[in-house]
């Protein structure tokens, strides 16, 4: 949901201070700004705590950074926005570790939304390649300068080959709608040697749909996880999905369909073709 002008104006005011779980405004407010701003501070999960010691919108999680990605995205996550819930700073830490990115390494983030995972992939030295598909939020990751490339658009839709290799890193969180699909698309994107380690929505333990069975197969073939993330890891973020956390490592040999397996794949029709 995108903040009503004056709501914006009044958090972004340098006297406001949000720090750890509480936001508080020691200026005066006229009164129309202030129900904006009281609205908007309650939609993002917060409740006002009228004590005299406190006096501020107190949130059950810390607020800090996730308040500054939304000010900068100039919106807060809604179910409508394509799924907009960005990676909380623990959890960020927790997925770029798993990653193991080194400086130089080659990453893909193909929902990046306003940059959560970019910002600490490219401090470990990576070379970042995102996709966004709501222009916004796309406009955001290239004024931030962090990536080599950002690119608008549907990821869904990217054909891999149009890469000449693969990435050596793969770290996402997709939309929870359909997390699975992203990841399966992703894969091909990645190098045979790569790893890939994405947020999922939970469901993906025991789903019984054969494309989720056969996911876990291939992961547990492949010596990788999937573990439950704590139930309230993106509480900060306004919601309550429960998630796990994917990680897949490749390797040289594996039923993995990378981009190194798709590169293969018109070497061997040429074995068929007569005129070769
Ligand atoms: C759960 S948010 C995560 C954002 C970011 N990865 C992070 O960790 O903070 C998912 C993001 O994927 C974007 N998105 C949804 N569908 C997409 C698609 N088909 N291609 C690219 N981005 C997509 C949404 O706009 C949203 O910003």
């Amino acid at each position: 949901m995108i903040f009503p002008a004056s709501a914006l104006t009044v958090l972004t005011d340098p006297r406001t201070e949000i720090r750890d779980d509480r936001v508080r405004i020691p200026f005066e407010l006229d009164r129309p700004v202030y129900e904006q701003v009281d609205k908007v501070l309650k939609e993002m999960g917060g409740r006002w705590d009228g004590r005299t010691a406190i006096r501020a919108h107190v949130f059950a999680y810390r607020i800090e950074e996730f308040m500054r990605q939304c000010l900068t995205a100039g919106e807060y996550p809604s179910k409508n926005e394509q799924g907009w819930y960005a990676t909380p700073p623990a959890l960020v830490t927790q997925l770029v570790d798993a990653a193991g990115i080194f400086a130089g390494h080659t990453v893909l983030e193909p929902s990046a939304g306003v940059g959560a995972l970019t910002g600490e992939i490219v401090k470990r030295g990576g070379l970042v390649d995102a996709y966004e598909i709501d222009e916004r939020r796309a406009d955001i990751l290239r004024a931030q300068g962090d990536c080599r490339r950002v690119f608008a658009g549907d990821f869904l839709a990217q054909d891999p080959m149009e890469y000449a290799e693969g990435f050596d890193r793969i770290v996402m969180n997709p939309p929870f709608a359909n997390g699975l699909d992203h990841i399966v698309h992703a894969l091909q994107f990645m190098k045979d040697d790569g790893h890939l380690v994405s947020v999922m929505s939970r469901g993906l333990m025991w789903w019984s749909d054969r494309k989720s069975v056969e996911f876990r197969e291939l992961v547990e073939e492949v010596g990788g996880d999937i573990e439950p993330l704590p139930d309230d890891s993106f509480a900060v973020s306004g919601t309550n999905v429960r998630t796990c956390l994917v990680f897949v490592p490749g390797y040289a040999g594996s039923r993995l369909r990378t981009h190194d397996w798709l590169m293969r794949q018109p070497r061997q029709l040429d074995l068929f073709d007569v005129a070769a």
